[in-house]
């Protein structure tokens, strides 16, 4: 299979409906480049206010019905240690672009996570900030950030986007991001609303264009209380057709078997594994706040485990054929 294939290929490739082949390919070029190996890292909700009104998102500052929570900083550097004495070398601190935590906040998060447990990598998902912010939480300590483009098609985008927002200062971010030094992750979802086959190729255009370290996918999945609430959800199979098709283009990367492709099918989760993704991402938020952060209905979560090594979230992977480790798990080098 053409690891470079053109614009007509990759249209094949995404619709395919006898996608056997094309995840063969996938996965032999996850193992030769990650092994076997399942990377986890532990995702912390800790708020979902947003100033943000993304049509697609059911944390966007619009939507009145949700009721909003942050935790303390004390309480996500605590949910860390717990998450280390399970197995977890990396955390990945989320939020909808909350004022509330400023660049203070957010370094002191950081310095308070990498004194306790300096092996340990930590990854922010926090949204658009100016340069010098991503700075300093650089210089912290943490030391990769995910920012899904979305779309890379500008038409598209706006129609995903209030005007307050552009698809040009994303991709200045994420350019921002890659020159101070982050790992950096970009992605889209599948089957957003208005989205055309040309539009996914255009996002995969651009990831070549941008090399990016981390390429987190998934299935657009409809929202209560958004403009696309009765939209209808993304597809699964394409989905998967993506993720193997991004491992073949990014043999590279690390990317994650998302909450999204959990939440469309009970399986979705470790057929994204078979399909070429090398990352799980379990929910460290704790409960009472967990269902809160509702960026879309019916949301998944990987069931907690006294360790990442043993429980059934491990033996299902295993009985997959791969095999969950401890371990940061960084970016094999590419240029
Ligand atoms: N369905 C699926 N994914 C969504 N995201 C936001 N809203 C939705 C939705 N309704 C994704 C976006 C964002 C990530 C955190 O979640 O791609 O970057």
């Amino acid at each position: 299979m053409n690891i470079f294939p053109d614009d007509k290929e990759l249209k094949r490739l995404i619709t395919l409906e006898d996608p056997a082949p094309l995840r063969e390919t996938a996965d032999k070029l996850r193992r030769e480049w990650y092994g076997t190996d399942v990377y986890v890292r532990g995702l912390i909700e800790f708020s979902n206010h947003c100033k943000n009104n993304c049509r697609y998102c059911g944390i966007r500052a619009g939507n009145t019905s949700v009721q909003r929570y942050r935790l303390a900083e004390e309480e996500i550097i605590a949910l860390t240690s717990n998450g280390y004495g399970q197995g977890f070398r990396t955390f990945v601190l989320q939020s909808g672009e909350d004022p509330a935590f400023d660049d203070e906040s957010i370094c002191r998060i950081i310095r308070g996570i990498k004194t306790s447990h300096p092996d340990c990598a930590v990854t922010l998902s926090i949204g658009e900030k100016p340069e010098e912010s991503y700075r300093k939480y650089f210089e912290a300590g943490a030391s990769r950030y995910l920012l899904r483009h979305e779309t890379a098609d500008e038409a598209h985008y706006r129609r995903l986007h209030p005007e307050t927002m552009s698809l040009g200062n994303r991709k200045q971010c994420l350019r921002n991001l890659k020159k101070i030094g982050f790992q950096v992750g970009a992605g889209f979802m599948v089957g957003s609303p208005y989205q055309t086959l040309d539009n996914l190729v255009a996002d995969l255009r651009f990831l070549q264009e941008l090399q990016p370290d981390m390429i987190g996918i998934g299935p657009f999945i409809p929202a209560k209380g958004t403009p696309f609430e009765n939209e209808p959800q993304g597809s699964l199979q394409m989905t998967l057709n993506l993720i193997s098709i991004l491992r073949i283009m990014f043999p590279y990367a690390l990317i994650p078997a998302t909450t999204a492709l959990g939440s469309v099918d009970p399986d979705g989760m470790i057929l994204g594994l078979k399909a070429g993704a090398n990352v799980l991402m379990p929910n460290l938020t704790p409960p009472d706040v967990r269902k809160l952060y509702s960026i879309y209905d019916n949301k998944s979560s990987i069931k907690e485990e006294a360790t990442v090594t043993d429980g059934s979230l491990s033996e299902l992977v295993r009985s997959a054929g791969y095999r969950i480790v401890i371990d940061r798990g960084d970016v094999k080098s590419h240029s």
